[in-house]
């Protein structure tokens, strides 16, 4: 038995801790043999637990703790702490493992409030689930969403050499803003999702830059954003964005332009990985 989870990109410049998308990049759990421990393949590195203390185990467990232990081989290609849900993916993982295992018959709905509670915000988990585009509120500990096809488009991903930790990011984030920012920016983002369910990518992508929640105050964690978003512009990408909490960046452009782009994002920075990656439609 398998489980699949597609990495992630959470908020789409203004659709901060709210928007997000699935993309063309995975997490594989294999389920082998029942055995008397949990045993967990894995070439992800050394510091990440081989036994029971597994993200994906204690996930498992926490939310059925009476499963039998099995073999798991697990296999990613998605890049650890680069803004694109490589935690959120072992969770989802996790939370899937126990649902098979344990016949939980869990439902979408639940699934998401589950992964929400643990992450804090629904941005990486709900299209992890869901796939596509995935609008989500957490408001008094329920979670509400809305799956909707992206329209198509090739995604540029910059994924910078090094990390960056949410819990660094997030912490350069203020803790109050005006009534009058959070009207505009409610209003940004609001335009941002009528114009990715209307089609039009490139008024989605213009508001995509307009983001003032996050971007802003992140800047010098991520200088290669501004570069990157004149490149966008100057090789007719539809709109550039801070993929989660950072580094990658994500350019979003129609694929006759994907080549002209990579060559330049290549030039800029030969130590970045330059992935074009696609939405995918499908969830866990
Ligand atoms: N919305 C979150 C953030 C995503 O930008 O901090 C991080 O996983």
């Amino acid at each position: 038995m398998k489980i699949r989870v597609p990495a992630t990109s959470a908020n789409l410049g203004p659709g901060f801790d709210s928007c997000g998308i699935a993309l063309s990049q995975y997490l594989t759990i294999d389920i082998g043999p029942e055995t008397k421990k949990w045993q967990i393949k894995h070439q992800l590195g050394s510091e990440i637990p081989s036994d029971e203390q597994n993200l994906l185990i204690q996930t498992a467990l926490d939310l059925a703790p009476n499963l039998t232990p099995h073999q798991i081989t697990m296999t990613s290609d998605i890049p650890i702490a680069r803004g694109l849900g490589s935690s959120s993916s072992v969770v989802v993982a996790g939370i899937e493992l126990a649902n098979r295992l344990g016949n939980l018959g869990m439902t979408p709905q639940r699934k998401v409030t589950y992964a929400t509670k643990i992450e804090g915000h629904p941005d990486n988990v709900a299209p992890a689930i869901c796939g596509d585009f995935v609008v989500a509120s957490y408001n008094n500990n329920e979670v509400n969403f809305v799956k909707h096809a992206f329209p198509d488009c090739d995604v540029i991903a910059f994924i910078p050499n090094h990390e960056l930790l949410t819990s660094e990011s997030r912490a350069v984030l203020p803790k109050e803003m005006s009534y009058r920012d959070a009207v505009k920016a409610s209003s940004i983002g609001n335009v941002m999702i009528a114009a990715v369910l209307n089609g039009n990518l490139p008024l989605a992508g213009k508001m995509m830059e307009r983001d003032i929640l996050h971007e802003n105050h992140r800047q010098h964690l991520v200088p290669h954003l501004k570069k990157i978003r004149e490149f966008c512009k100057v090789y007719g990408g539809y709109g550039s964005f801070l993929s989660g909490a950072g580094p990658t960046v994500l350019v979003l452009t129609p694929p006759e332009n994907t080549e002209k782009l990579v060559t330049a994002l290549k030039a800029f920075d030969h130590e970045a990985m330059i992935d074009v990656l696609s939405v995918e439609k499908e969830g866990v």
